[in-house]
C-alpha cells in the first residue's frame, strides 16, 4: 500500500476520461465551453488500462472514472470491460451527469460497473435548464431509472447548492432521492471553476445545509466514515426513515486527513489532491517506454507530495490552474 509521509494510505482512484462535457452547469463552465485538451494528449484505452493496473498493483482497490462527462469516451462498455477484467479488479464506480445512462447503464453494469454517482442540481426543470443551461431534465431522470434498473447499486445523486437558486431545495431533494431509492449527498462549492468566480460568501455551506434539513426531517449522523468524503445521516420523516444523506463539506469542515485519493487527469498527469498546484507527468512515461516499475516509482513520487490539507483558508491559496473539469471532479 502506497502510504503517504502523514501515513495515509492511497486507497482509491479518480480517473478522468475526458475533460469535455455536454452541460455547461454555471459553476463548472462557461457558457462557451473551454478549451479542450488535444485529443492526442488523452491517454489511450490501452495506457489507462496500464495505468489502471499498477495502480491495482500499488494497493488500490477503487476507482471512479469521471471527466468532464465520462460517458463521452468512446468505447466506454468496452473499457470497463478490461478494467473489470483485470486481475484483483478494483471496485469500479462512475461520477456522470446522468445524460447517456439510458442508453449506457446496462451495458456498463454488465461490463462490470458496480456503482454510479449522477449530479441532479435542482427538481425543477426551467431552473435546471438554467444551472446547466441545456434542456436535459428529462434525459437525467431517465438515466437514472435505467441505472437502477441496471441494478447499478447504490445509485447516489449530487447537488450543489447556489445561493438564490436552488438553496431552498435540500428537504425536497432528499424526499424525492428517498422516494426513488437513490441517497442524496449534497457537496460545497469549491474554488475550481475556470471562471474564478468563487466566493466563499456566497457558498451554501454544509452547516446551513444540515440546518435547513434538520428544520423538517431528524437527522441521525452515521459512524464510521473512514475516508470517505461525505458526513452521512439517516434521515426520518415523522419516524418513518428516508434512508441516508451524505454531505460534502470539502471547503468547510475538509477531510483533507483522511482522504485516500490519487488522481489521474485525462491527459495523463497524476494528482495527489483536487488542489495541487503541481501534477506528475505519466503520460510522458508511459509514451517513453517506462516499465510498470517506473510508473509505480511516479505514483510514489506525487502521494510522496501530497500536502497535509488543502489550504483554502491559507491567506496564500491560491486556485490551481485547471479547473474541476480538467481534473476531474
Ligand atoms: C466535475 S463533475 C464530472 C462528472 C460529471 N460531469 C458530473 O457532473 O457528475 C463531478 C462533480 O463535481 C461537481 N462540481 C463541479 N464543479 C464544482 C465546484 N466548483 N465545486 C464543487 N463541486 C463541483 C459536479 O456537480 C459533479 O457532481
Ligand atoms: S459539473 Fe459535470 S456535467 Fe456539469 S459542466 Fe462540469 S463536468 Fe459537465
Amino acid at each position: 500500500m502506497l502510504l503517504d509521509r502523514y501515513g495515509r494510505a492511497s486507497a482509491s482512484l479518480r480517473l478522468s476520461l475526458t475533460d469535455r462535457c455536454n452541460l455547461r452547469c454555471a459553476y463548472c463552465m462557461p457558457a462557451e465551453g473551454l478549451e479542450w485538451l488535444p485529443r492526442e494528449d488523452t491517454l489511450t484505452d490501452d495506457e489507462v488500462v496500464r495505468v489502471v493496473r499498477v495502480a491495482v498493483e500499488l494497493g488500490m482497490r477503487d476507482v471512479r472514472l469521471t471527466g468532464g462527462e465520462p460517458l463521452l469516451r468512446r468505447n466506454l462498455v468496452g473499457l470497463v470491460a478490461r478494467l473489470a477484467a483485470l486481475p484483483d479488479a478494483p471496485r469500479l464506480s462512475i461520477t456522470t451527469n446522468g445524460l447517456s445512462l439510458a442508453r449506457l447503464a446496462a451495458p456498463l453494469a454488465e461490463a462490470g460497473l458496480e456503482r454510479v454517482n449522477v449530479s441532479l442540481d435542482t427538481l425543477i426543470r426551467e431552473w435546471y435548464a438554467v444551472i446547466t443551461r441545456r434542456d436535459r431534465f428529462d434525459d437525467v431522470l431517465a438515466g437514472l431509472e435505467a441505472a437502477r434498473a441496471a441494478g447499478l447499486s447504490p445509485v447516489k445523486l449530487n447537488a450543489v447548492l447556489l445561493r438564490g437558486v436552488n438553496d431552498d431545495e435540500a428537504v425536497s431533494l432528499v424526499r424525492w432521492a428517498a422516494s426513488e431509492g437513490y441517497e442524496m449527498r449534497f457537496i460545497e462549492q469549491m474554488p475550481l471553476d475556470p471562471q474564478h468566480g468563487w466566493d466563499r460568501t456566497q457558498m451554501v455551506t454544509g452547516a446551513e445545509i444540515l440546518a435547513a434539513l434538520a428544520a423538517e426531517l431528524e437527522l441521525l449522523p452515521l459512524p464510521g466514515r473512514g475516508s470517505a468524503p461525505a458526513e452521512r445521516f439517516e434521515v426520518l420523516d415523522g419516524g418513518r426513515s428516508l434512508g441516508t444523506v451524505g454531505v460534502i463539506a470539502s471547503v468547510t469542515m475538509p477531510f483533507c486527513a483522511d482522504c485516500d485519493r490519487v488522481r489521474v487527469t485525462a491527459d495523463g498527469q497524476l494528482r495527489n489532491c483536487l488542489f495541487a498546484r503541481s501534477e506528475t507527468d505519466l503520460r510522458s512515461a508511459l509514451r517513453s517506454g517506462a516499465s510498470d516499475a517506473e510508473l509505480a516509482a511516479l505514483f510514489g513520487v506525487a502521494v510522496e507530495a501530497k500536502l497535509p490539507g488543502h489550504g483554502i483558508d491559507s491567506p496564500g491559496f491560491l486556485q490551481p490552474p485547471r479547473p474541476m473539469s480538467a481534473i476531474g471532479g
